[in-house]
């Protein structure tokens, strides 16, 4: 490859355009909004000249306190200012600078004192303040508009929220502050509704200074997740503090880039070596600090402001004395002095982090230290943590051996994830990692949001803006070659293509701008060659939403223009298309790729992404329609809208949500407006598949029946033909097996005489096959169920595919009905391993429930109950109720065994409440537990009358297991003396049917 190492030029004949001088610049700033209060009346009873006089200290404030903070005045309008921070460049702290900045106004003008008389009772002058940040568009501004122009809402929010604050109050947003708010004291969080924002905005009152100098303090304010891996790391340290111990000079430099854990992983460290050496070692804690530092030697002052007040009969040195009252010309010496002679006593660790932040005298003073100490062969270790830094790398801990620190490995971000978020669905969990990719700092945050907001993360949405700071910052940093370069990299999406980034920018993967982002961790090679791929998604989302909008789409249209030469035509690349014409608001393109990389997407079985494309060539359909548009086309669209929204259909029957059914009953509408009766037939068909996907049984039934009528009418064989196996599925579902069976068999024929032609019959097959074996199985003749499990789980036994975890999980079913709990537990495993692999949160949820409840009949696990109810509250947001009977049954069960009557009563209620869409398979589960409840209280007659109840349920749906469990229950609660006769009744049926962990129970009766 010949690598051009040219300066990355943007403007060569296929580079965009630039984006027009008068659109000004997208930036992330914090905005903070000051407003005196009761301003009106003051202007009442105040002389004009007096009044005059008060504005110009005013002014002259907010002219001396705001630049102090690192802010910009914007504009100063009466009495009120805007001020920025973020600009010319973005600080990882602009959101603390902007409250800090706050709090001291707030209290200069409070003893500003007004000239003039003062009627009585006035309270004195104060402030009420707004803070806010988000994406501003700036602009040089003029006399009129101020020092610039800011276009955005971000600005009107933080004077809202100025409005919304009283005398004297700041309220911060959120988002601006994120987890920089425990630098302060905050009242506690609320909710905003402000005019113009669909959502309530997030915010609380900031009250004061908190006793916070780092971050990593405030993290510890918050709490901390538990801790995890790092054991190379530490086992190094352990080392190099052995050493030390014994005698030696070492200094430790632990390196990584913001967030990676250096912090967290000394104090680990620290804690227990305090812990070990106790008496035999002293520790010395310091930091640096970019913000407020105006104190030269900062971290060694703040070790001996610590030394103050030693430990009772511990002697100090004489150069305590000397250190802590030396002139500044001399402090630095002094303090050598002082750390030199406590090394002559006892081993010593002085750790400072956040050394890239360290003043000049602090490093030379840490190099004299560690080579005297060398000289005098004293027992000193010094840590150091530090992020790398491009300009002058090793500038401040060159001499030092270094820890490199790498990100969380997959299998250590998935602890953090699953201990921060316990509750949280295994595909949160992945979301959060793709994003985070590894840095524990934005897991943190990640799922501190995905906590507080109980949101799922939205793709290209950063999470709050101080994180989105924090990035911005690290790009502000760069040299514009690379700058350039990462902005368009992040155009491109998280994964890119060597040949593109080439073809848009000259520069392939040795090229030193491309080799120096990588450097700084901001992109790497990716598994597959040729590609490279963001370090973090959030990096890459928040240099996304920093890129003008002009600029952006200009990009995306240019990357289409390069993939469509480079084969989009040869149907490859049909999945990037349609995202950058979507992006560019090339909506015919865009629909046209999104269309085909369903289709694409659904014969290789990815169903969630054939989902995804269908759904944004629905979208892109709607921006299509336009007024000059006549009958035929508009027809044509409508036709075509339907036809995606049948084959979305198709590829959400594994994992539908509420939003599907909507899109599915919109294309019914749509069909019946149509008048055409295949259409119609078909979109019946889906929308009934769909709602039955979800556990709308009844619902589904009436359009599955008006989709034969139809289809009968219009003889569309190849849609009767797939019919019996819908109705059927929602016969079974509805436990109406008398005319499920039928309809199943008659599927079951005419889909073996078609398996063999494609895959897609051969999935419909073994579905069909896997009811009937429920079916079966739920009439207690499990080895008949078996058999057919066996047949149907065949071709894909092992394959990975979502039918094999929709067999298990019917599987793992059956085999809890026949109490043989290992197999249940085997089965539901696959079920929920296999149902994540392919992102089926249903069957993922039900194998996690069914195991859990096996593991609970089997053991009494008592994490069962949990694991159930984690379940079932992952199902929840997508609206999904099919089958949800089983999970409160069980719930309900293990709940009246433990005693928790409360919450056991709750799941029988939810479990009933199922029975409404005909979901009976949880109805005597849960009758049961109310009659062990009852029993419990001594209720006798109620207890007698659920059982009763319990027996209805098992014979509606002609089971024979229920009506076997139900009388093994009456044996246990020995309501009368029927109690041996329901034994017997129970323990033949159980060894009729094989129901063997049931017959073991009936045993130990
Ligand atoms: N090994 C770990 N296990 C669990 N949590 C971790 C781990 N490492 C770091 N964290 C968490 O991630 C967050 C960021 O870590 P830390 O503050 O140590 O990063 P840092 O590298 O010091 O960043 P900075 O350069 O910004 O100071 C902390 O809240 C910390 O608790
Ligand atoms: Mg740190």
């Amino acid at each position: 490859m010949t690598e051009s190492h040219a300066p990355f030029t943007a403007p060569s004949a296929n580079a965009p355009a630039p984006s027009p001088a008068t659109q000004g610049q997208r930036r992330l700033l914090t905005l903070l909004f000051v407003d005196l209060s009761g301003s009106t009346s003051m202007a009442e009873w105040m002389e004009a000249e007096h009044y005059a006089t008060m504005l110009a200290g005013l002014r002259a404030l907010y002219e001396r306190i705001v630049p102090h903070h690192g802010g910009v005045i914007a504009r100063i309008q009466g009495d009120g200012m805007l001020a920025v921070f973020g600009h010319p460049e973005v600080r990882e702290d602009d959101g603390r600078r902007a409250t800090e900045a706050a709090l001291e106004l707030h209290a200069a003008v409070r003893s500003l004192v007004p000239p003039g008389p003062k009627p009585a009772g006035f309270p004195g002058l104060t402030l009420h303040s707004g803070i806010h940040a988000g994406i501003v568009l700036v602009n040089d501004g003029d006399q009129m508009r101020g020092r610039f122009e800011l276009l955005g809402n971000a600005p009107n929010i933080a004077a809202r929220l100025s409005e919304a604050a009283k005398a004297n109050e700041i309220i911060a947003s959120e988002e601006s502050l994120g987890l920089q708010s425990q630098f302060f004291e905050t009242g506690p969080r609320f909710l905003l509704q402000l005019r113009g924002r669909a959502t309530p905005l997030a915010a609380y009152r900031v009250l004061g200074r908190a006793a916070v100098g780092r971050r990593f303090d405030a993290s510890v304010r918050r709490g901390l997740a538990p801790f995890v891996g790092r054991d190379a790391e530490l086992a190094t340290l352990d080392a190099a503090l052995a050493a030390a111990l014994a005698g030696r000079t070492l200094w430790l430099g632990i390196r990584a880039g913001a967030g990676v854990g250096k912090t967290r992983l000394t104090e680990e460290f620290l804690r227990h070596a305090h812990a070990q050496a106790d008496q035999a070692l002293r520790i010395h804690r310091g930091y640096c600090e970019s913000y407020l530092s105006a104190e030269p030697l900062q971290p060694f002052l703040q070790m001996l402001r610590h030394m103050d007040s030693p430990a009772p009969g511990e002697d100090m040195p004489p150069e305590l004395f000397a250190a802590q009252h030396s002139a500044p010309g001399q402090r630095a010496d002094a303090l050598l002095a002082l750390l030199l002679a406590l090394a002559r006593r006892t081993p010593q660790l002085v750790f400072i982090d956040d050394l890239q932040w360290a003043d000049d005298a602090s490093l030379r003073l840490l190099h004299r230290l560690r080579a005297g100490a060398a000289a005098q062969g004293l027992p000193l270790l010094l840590l150091t943590a530090s992020r790398p830094q491009p300009a002058l790398p090793g500038a401040n801990d060159g001499d030092a051996e270094i820890i490199e620190l790498p990100p969380l490995t997959e299998l250590e971000a998935a602890r953090a994830v699953q201990q921060l978020l316990p509750q949280s669905d295994p595909f949160i969990a992945a979301e959060v990692q793709r994003h985070a990719g590894g840095n524990p700092l934005f897991i943190e945050e990640l799922c501190h949001a995905a906590a507080d907001t109980g949101e799922r993360l939205v793709e290209g949405q950063s999470s709050s803006a101080w994180l989105a700071a924090l990035v911005e910052s690290r790009v502000g940093r760069l040299p514009p070659e690379q700058a350039q370069l990462v902005r368009l990299s992040a155009v491109i999406g998280n994964v890119i293509p060597v040949w593109l980034l080439q073809a848009l920018t000259g520069c392939g993967e040795q090229h030193p701008a491309v080799q120096a982002l990588a450097a700084q961790d901001f992109i790497f090679p990716d598994q597959t060659p040729g590609h490279l791929r963001f370090k973090h998604g959030i990096t890459r989302d928040v240099i996304y939403e920093a890129t003008g909008l002009h600029e952006r789409q200009a990009l995306h249209r240019h990357i289409s223009a390069q993939l469509s030469a480079r084969g989009g035509a040869a149907g490859q690349l049909h999945e990037q298309l349609a995202y950058h014409d979507a992006a560019a608001n090339d909506w015919p393109a865009a629909a046209h790729h999104a269309e085909a990389a369903g289709d694409q997407a659904l014969v290789a079985s990815a169903l969630d992404r054939a989902k995804k494309q269908f759904r944004a060539a629905l979208a892109a359909l709607e921006f299509l329609q336009t007024p000059e548009e006549d009958d035929g086309q508009a027809r044509e669209r409508r036709r075509r809208w339907v036809g995606i929204a049948q084959r979305l259909g198709m590829a959400c029957v594994f994992d539908a949500s509420q939003d599907d059914l909507r899109v599915l009953k919109h294309a019914a509408a749509l069909a019946q407006a149509d008048g055409e009766p295949g259409l119609i037939a078909r979109t019946e068909y889906w929308l009934s598949y769909v709602g039955y996907a979800l556990g709308e049984t009844r619902d589904s039934l009436a359009h599955a029946n008006a989709a034969v009528a139809v289809a009968q009418r219009c003889g569309d064989d190849a849609l009767l033909a797939q019919l019996p196996g819908t109705v059927g599925q929602l016969q079974a579902a509805a436990a109406n097996y008398a005319e499920a069976l039928p309809m199943l068999d008659l599927a079951i024929a005419r889909q073996r005489q078609r398996a063999s032609k494609s895959p897609a019959n051969q999935i419909g097959l073994s579905y069909s096959l896997c009811c009937r074996a429920y079916v079966l199985g739920d009439q207690g003749l499990f080895e008949q169920a078996h058999e057919v499990f066996a047949e149907a789980l065949a071709p894909f036994d092992g394959s990975g595919h979502a039918v094999e975890a929709s067999i298990q999980g019917w599987r793992a079913a059956v085999f809890l009905w026949q109490g043989r709990w290992a197999e249940a537990r085997g089965s539901a495993a696959t079920a929920h391993r296999v149902g994540a692999q392919v992102r089926s949160m249903f069957t993922c949820a039900m194998g996690h429930a069914a195991g859990a409840y096996g593991a609970w009949m089997q053991d009494a696990d008592a994490t069962a109950r949990q694991r159930i109810l984690d379940a079932t509250a992952w199902l929840a947001p997508r609206g999904g109720g099919l089958y949800s009977s089983f999970n409160h049954g069980w719930l309900a069960d293990i709940l009246s065994t433990q005693g928790d009557a409360g919450a056991a009563r709750h799941h029988v209620a939810m479990a009933l409440k199922r029975g409404r869409q005909h979901d009976w398979i949880g109805g005597a589960m849960a009758y049961r537990a109310a009659a062990r409840l009852a029993a419990r209280m001594g209720d006798v007659p109620r207890a007698k009358r659920y059982l009763g109840l319990a027996r209805g349920a098992g014979e509606q749906r002609n089971s024979d297991h229920e009506a076997a469990v139900t009388a093994l229950l009456e044996a246990e609660l020995k309501l009368d003396d029927s109690w041996q006769a329901a034994l017997e009744r129970a323990r033949s049926a159980f060894e009729r049917m094989g129901m063997t962990g049931f017959l073991e129970r009936a045993q130990r009766l």
